[in-house]
């Protein structure tokens, strides 16, 4: 028996893109491929409600995110990266590697940082060329304030880099009425496509970072892309092929079920399950959960990952444990993409099995019941 995924990513895929993903591929090089390109593009555009080009990249969102460093920045340039879970202080990491070096804006695990907060930190160090923040991290389910981030960031000669890797489908951002000047995600989350297909969109701000910068970058270099993309439609490598046909057909889904709908949609889950899990006696790790992925903390005693792994094994429905140092002590359900209000009592009640199975104490029916209350009255 295959468990159903209720992971924060990859997530559940429908069977409409699978088909789509299975189709005899075409050549990369086609026309009719380079229209599909193009329209994919488009799509994503409208989906971060950017004017911008988007370029596409076969990758996960972890290859976007040292593209951006990569082509952004020179040795030696200063960056501000806020660190609030495990990507946001990948930022770190892959900024070492490249030589630049980054202020760790480090924000307990579980919070998100305070738009004054930001402008402060920028305001200590006007010759940063950057500020890197994760939209949604996945780590800890926080979920940081673009729109009001990008404003405090408004008077500062930063580019503001967002990671939309898990938000992008669940939370809307505005990219250009906002003033993001470059995002970044992964379309294995919320998009519902098979793991291996990024985009990043930058505007004219960043544009100008790339054109100065001195860092090595080929297969993931921007200014290539966007050239042959202009000039012909196409990526300048071998494209995951099958995976732009996915993307197509889940971009597709989105955009018929509405754009809003689809918000309002992941917003409900968010609610409905942790409104089941503190039901049942548990907490919530972030003071502004995202909607896509709901972040729960386990009491002293007990096992975090012993949930994870019961679920699974008895109960067939698999969930995601904690990462780095919250392994163990949180566990993650994933209700974005794929994921319908419909399958969430499946998520609750294999949980509340699995808690029965382990002993802890809490009463069966209890999740299930304010899970659905909130789907009645929302
Ligand atoms: C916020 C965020 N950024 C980036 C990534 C990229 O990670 P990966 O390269 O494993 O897709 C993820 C994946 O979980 C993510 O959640």
């Amino acid at each position: 028996m295959k468990s159903k995924l209720f992971t924060p990513g990859p997530t559940k895929v429908p069977g409409a893109v699978l088909s789509a993903v299975g189709k005899q591929v075409l050549h990369h090089r086609s026309p009719e491929f380079s229209e599909k390109v193009r329209h994919v593009q488009d799509e994503l555009g409208r989906l971060l409600q950017t004017h911008n080009d988007t370029l596409l990249f076969t990758c996960s969102g972890t290859g976007m995110m040292e593209a951006a460093v990569a082509n952004l920045l020179s040795r030696g340039d200063k960056v501000i990266c806020v660190n609030n879970g495990v990507f946001g202080e990948r930022w770190v990491d892959i900024c070492k590697e490249y030589g630049v070096e980054a202020i760790d804006v480090v924000v307990e695990w579980g919070k998100s940082i305070a738009p004054a907060e930001l402008s402060t930190v920028a305001a200590a160090h006007p010759d940063a060329k950057a500020v890197f923040v994760i939209h949604s991290e996945t780590s800890t389910g926080a979920l940081n304030d673009i729109k009001a981030l990008a404003a405090a960031l408004k008077d500062h000669q930063a580019a503001f880099v967002v990671d939309a890797t898990s938000s992008v489908g669940v939370h809307e951002i505005r990219m250009d009425e906002w003033g993001i000047d470059v995002v970044i995600a992964g379309t294995q989350k919320a998009l519902m496509t098979p793991p291996g297909l990024s985009f990043v969109a930058l505007n004219g701000k960043a544009w100008g970072l790339v054109s100065n910068s001195d860092l090595p970058a080929f297969y993931f270099d921007f200014t290539t892309t966007w050239k042959r993309l202009q000039r012909k439609g196409q990526t300048p490598f071998t494209t995951a092929v099958s995976l732009v046909y996915g993307l197509e057909v889940a971009l597709a889904m989105m955009e018929k079920e509405g754009w809003d709908n689809v918000y309002d949609r992941h917003a409900r889950m968010g609610e409905a399950t942790r409104a089941a899990v503190k039901a049942l006696g548990f907490s919530v790790l972030p003071e502004h959960s995202v909607n896509g992925v709901t972040v729960i903390m386990c009491p002293d005693g007990v096992d975090a990952n012993k949930i994870v792994r019961v679920m699974d094994d008895e109960f067939g429905v698999r969930v995601a444990g904690g990462q780095t140092h919250l392994s163990g002590r949180v566990f993650r359900i994933g209700h974005m993409g794929g994921i319908r209000e419909r399958d969430l009592a499946m998520v609750i009640g294999a949980l509340e099995r699995a808690l029965a199975s382990i002993g802890y104490p809490s009463t069966p029916g209890v999740g299930l019941t304010a899970l659905q209350q909130v789907l009645l009255e929302r």
